[in-house]
């Protein structure tokens, strides 16, 4: 099969990609804009594949999907390609409006007509969301199902709700085989350090504060990045048209608890690299000023998925922090390039050849 990834160049979406090539015979079409979240270092390991080709375009420009469709002829798409982060849609929510609705309204018109001209059968487009557009939960015990009403608090969440309702119309309005999931938070190695835990540990092995939000008792629900990559593949390839999938980890953490876990682990595997004049790491943690419209606590119902498609993560929350605080400690090359702002000169692997001569498409 050939699937199309959006976003591919991104935290979730280059997992996606490795586990593909890794994993699977298919082929992948990594459409990808490059904003300051995509990162095609992230995809050294598998670039020089044959299975692997990538295409610099906006899914907001409805005539280069056209043409990739067109070229492509995609049997999956793996929609992943978004603006994510929270704290950026409160600061400037356009773009989050722009990429995640227009963007897959973009894509989404692209396959219907890609679909209707090319006659291509059992084809899926399978739209990858988030379990922030539940809102948050008020009790200590409730979980989102797939049956939750939404009730987004973010101008991200409700960018991400928008789409799930587009993907959801155009499946019932114009029969688009499709399906859905929506995810707890996911974390591990190549994730962009404006996230909680690269972040903190960043921060924590270059001496900085770790600024907690609030009073840090909100709620997440974790899941490593590898184990959402291998649920994502499955709901793409076997999941039921029309339906919608929710991912979790079963790992409910307060934010102040991971920073706390963080620490731990800095210090039995990285007490030699702590800063000068930091005597604990624990001693960097600072609390600030909460994040407006905070939502309190998510947790995911994930009985759906483990039922029907015979999925259940791997790692626990323990084994999946320590892989990837030693992941950061051994790929120092990697993020720091991102701290540079090196990582956007979009070059890639050994001799350092210029993507945009040897693997850029149309
Ligand atoms: P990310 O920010 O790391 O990556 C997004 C990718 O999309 C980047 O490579 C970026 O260049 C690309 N992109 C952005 N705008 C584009 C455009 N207009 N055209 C083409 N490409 C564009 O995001 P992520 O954390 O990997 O999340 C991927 C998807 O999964 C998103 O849809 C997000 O809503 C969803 N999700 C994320 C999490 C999480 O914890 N990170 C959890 C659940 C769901
Ligand atoms: O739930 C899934 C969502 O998880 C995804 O849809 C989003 O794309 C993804 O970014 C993530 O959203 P969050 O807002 O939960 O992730 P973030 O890493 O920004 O924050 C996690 C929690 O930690 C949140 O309660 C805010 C808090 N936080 C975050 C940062 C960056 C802090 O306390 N301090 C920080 O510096």
């Amino acid at each position: 099969m050939k699937i199309l990834v959006t976003g591919g160049a991104g935290f979730i979406g280059s997992a996606v990609i490795r586990y593909i090539i890794g994993h699977t015979q298919d082929s992948v079409v990594n459409v990808d804009k490059l904003t300051y979240a995509g990162n095609l270092e992230s995809l050294a390991s598998v670039a020089a594949d044959p299975r692997y080709v990538f295409e610099r375009a906006d899914i907001c420009d409805a005539p280069a999907m056209a043409q990739i469709f067109k070229q492509h002829q995609p049997d999956i798409v793996m929609h992943l390609a978004a603006e994510s982060h929270v704290d950026r849609s409160i600061d400037g929510p356009a773009d989050f409006i722009e990429t995640n609705v227009v963007g897959t309204l973009v894509l989404l018109e692209a396959a219907r007509q890609y679909v209707e001209e090319s006659g291509k059968k059992n084809f899926r487009f399978h739209h990858i969301s988030t379990d922030e557009v539940y809102g948050d939960l008020e009790g200590d015990t409730d979980l989102f199902t797939e049956e939750t009403s939404y009730a987004p608090s973010s101008p991200y969440s409700a960018s991400k709700a928008s789409s799930d309702h587009l993907v959801r119309a155009w499946g019932r309005t114009y029969g688009l085989p499709c399906v859905i999931t929506n995810c707890s938070n996911n974390y591990g190695p190549y994730h962009f350090p404006e996230k909680l835990i690269p972040h903190m540990i960043l921060n924590a092995l270059s001496g900085k504060a770790l600024p907690v939000y609030g009073d840090g008792k909100q709620i997440r629900d974790w899941l490593y990045v590898e184990d959402h990559a291998e649920a994502l593949y499955k709901v793409a390839t076997k999941g039921k048209i029309g339906e919608t999938y929710n991912i979790g980890g079963h790992n409910e953490k307060q934010n102040i608890e991971v920073v706390h876990t963080l620490c731990d682990l800095l210090e039995e595997l990285a007490a030699d690299k702590k800063p000068e004049g930091v005597s604990a790491y624990k001693d960097l943690i600072t609390f600030v000023k909460d994040r407006p419209g905070h939502d309190r606590r998510y947790a995911i119902d994930a009985s759906k998925i483990e039922n029907k498609l015979g999925w259940t993560p791997k790692e626990t929350f323990e084994t999946g922090l320590r892989k990837t605080v030693q992941w950061y400690l051994d790929n120092e090359k990697w993020w720091s390039r991102v701290l540079s702002g090196d990582y956007k000169l979009e070059r890639i692997g050994e001799g350092q050849k210029d993507l945009k001569e040897q693997k850029y498409g149309s």
